[in-house]
């Protein structure tokens, strides 16, 4: 198939980028904001219409969940307007959108995994205009994959993983929230699932939602202390509230996502959390360690 990916220098667009590399039977077309910014309809149309798109995978969105408080409008435009955009091009063109949410879209007040059809209760800005974007698509009539992931991070961009281990070279201790819980995942792992739920569904109909994490659940101080153990950094990590860490952006306090619809789908590969942090970290030292020489 002729696949597009938009904001492909992110986390998860790298992953895909480094899968296309490896070799796939699929023809690729990579953007970022530079050459086909997703709000821009006439760009999105000519880019489909050039490349003979079959399927996208959404990989580009308004990700600074804080600063999203005080720029709702464009969160809103990259966020809701433009999913919607893709939605009606793959339509025009009977092509399938592969769209990414969040965790975020949830209340947090649960205290069991959230399943796909749960209730939305978004609490920021970030995760109203994921919402949004979610229901414009589903709106739209388009054939679509929904993917709602979390705590996302890989080897490059800034993400927890990378914080914490450049405070565990220059801190002696840290504080970080024991109270909020859910699940990590790894940009590499959740880059391998769309392409197998693509594989899988071919050109059939679909219009659905998953979630996809990886395995587990935990708090942000369970992984901060996981990344400096890994890391091999002696950096204390004492547990704090939410109360004590005040953002601009209010979080959930639990938002585990449940897998059973996707791992029902089948062929979908489902990592432990602490797996893929174990070889995300290595890469990351092993680009370091390449780096330095
Ligand atoms: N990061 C997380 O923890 C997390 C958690 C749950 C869900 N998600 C979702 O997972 C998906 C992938 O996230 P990620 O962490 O890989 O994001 P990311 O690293 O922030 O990458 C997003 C990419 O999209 C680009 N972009 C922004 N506006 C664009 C536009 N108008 N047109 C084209 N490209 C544009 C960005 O460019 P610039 O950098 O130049 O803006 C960036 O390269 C997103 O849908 C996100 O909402 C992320």
């Amino acid at each position: 198939m002729n696949i597009l990916v938009t904001g492909c220098k992110g986390q998860l667009g790298t992953e895909l980028q480094k899968i296309a590399a490896r070799g796939t039977q699929h023809q690729w077309t990579f953007t970022d904001v530079d050459t086909l910014d997703i709000c821009d309809k006439a760009a999105v149309e000519r880019c489909f219409e050039e490349n003979q798109i079959e399927a996208c995978i959404n990989c580009a969105a308004y990700t600074a969940v804080d600063k999203a408080e005080d720029e709702p409008a464009l969160a809103e435009k990259i966020n809701a307007y433009a999913p919607q955009v893709l939605a009606e091009t793959c339509l025009k063109h009977k092509a399938l959108l592969i769209h990414v949410s969040t965790d975020y879209v949830f209340g947090g007040d649960a205290n069991e995994p959230y399943k796909v059809d749960d209730a939305i209760n978004p609490q920021s800005v970030y995760g109203k205009t994921k919402a949004e974007g979610e229901r414009l698509i589903r709106e739209s009539g388009s054939n679509h994959m929904i993917v709602r992931t979390a705590w996302l991070y890989s080897s490059v961009g800034k993400n927890f993983v990378k914080t914490m281990l450049m405070l565990g070279d220059t801190k002696d201790e840290i504080n970080v929230v024991a109270d909020q819980k859910g699940c990590p995942t790894w940009a590499y792992d959740l880059a391998v699932a769309l392409v197998a739920l693509l594989n899988k569904n071919g050109k059939n109909d679909v219009h659905e939602t998953f979630h996809f994490t990886n395995e587990g659940q935990i708090t942000w101080h369970d992984f901060a202390t996981a990344i400096m153990e890994i890391g091999g950094k002696r950096c204390k990590v004492n547990p704090i509230t939410t109360d004590q860490y005040p953002t601009k952006a209010k979080r959930p306090a639990y938002s585990v996502l449940d897998l059973s619809k996707i791992k029902d789908y089948g062929g979908i590969e489902i990592p432990y959390w602490r797996d893929s942090l174990i070889k995300c970290i290595e890469e990351i030292n092993s680009g370091l360690l390449r780096s330095s020489q």
